[in-house]
């Protein structure tokens, strides 16, 4: 399940609350975003268009292989390039779900939990997504939440029918 948005779009508090309403349905989930992600394996990674293409090239890896290890893999990166995910896809196969996290930008900047847009804006902060740095929205993903128009929990609704009707559920212990 692969969240793409623009940074305070909600990709990583849908993410947890999605893999925890999964796991109570019997699948095993695993999340990875810039918390796990960037600061261990890619914290060697910046924000230049070269490093998020690396970043988003070694999550579609990873991914590729919670997939094949049986899990459902929710990542939550802005993965902000279409060529980036497309490559992701490949990684994949038609395990691939494109989630396009479609809270509009000025919703985003007036959340801005890390006061980020602020520093962006004030050029304290240089190639910030949506700002200075370019986001390629999604042209066919299987399924676009704004969660400026829903919460978190109606977000999660939608996210759990689609994967009900999407992904196959192999429970580890059978009931
Ligand atoms: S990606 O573009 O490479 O996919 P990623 O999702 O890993 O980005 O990281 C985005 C998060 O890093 C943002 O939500 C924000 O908290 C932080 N960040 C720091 N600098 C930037 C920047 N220049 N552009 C976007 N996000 C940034």
């Amino acid at each position: 399940m692969w969240l793409t948005g623009l940074s305070a779009s909600g990709k990583s508090s849908i993410a947890m609350a999605l893999e925890q309403a999964l796991t109570a349905q019997g699948y095993s989930c695993y999340v990875l975003d810039g918390d796990n992600i960037r600061d261990g394996l890619n914290a060697n990674l910046g924000f230049s268009p070269e490093d998020r293409t690396e970043n988003i090239r070694r999550v579609g890896e990873v991914a590729a292989l919670f997939a094949d290890a049986g899990l459902i893999c929710i990542t939550a990166f802005i993965s902000p390039y279409r060529a980036d995910r497309a490559r992701a896809r490949q990684s994949c196969g038609e395990a691939f779900h494109e989630i396009h996290i479609s809270a509009d930008l000025a919703t985003c900047e007036s959340r801005d939990p890390k006061g980020l847009y602020k520093k962006a804006r004030s050029g304290e902060l240089r190639e910030f997504t949506g700002v200075s740095a370019p986001y390629e929205i999604p042209e066919q993903p299987q399924l676009a939440i704004d969660t400026a128009r829903e919460d978190i929990a109606a977000s999660v609704v939608k996210l759990v029918t689609y994967v009900e009707r999407n992904v196959p559920l192999i429970r580890a212990i059978p009931r």
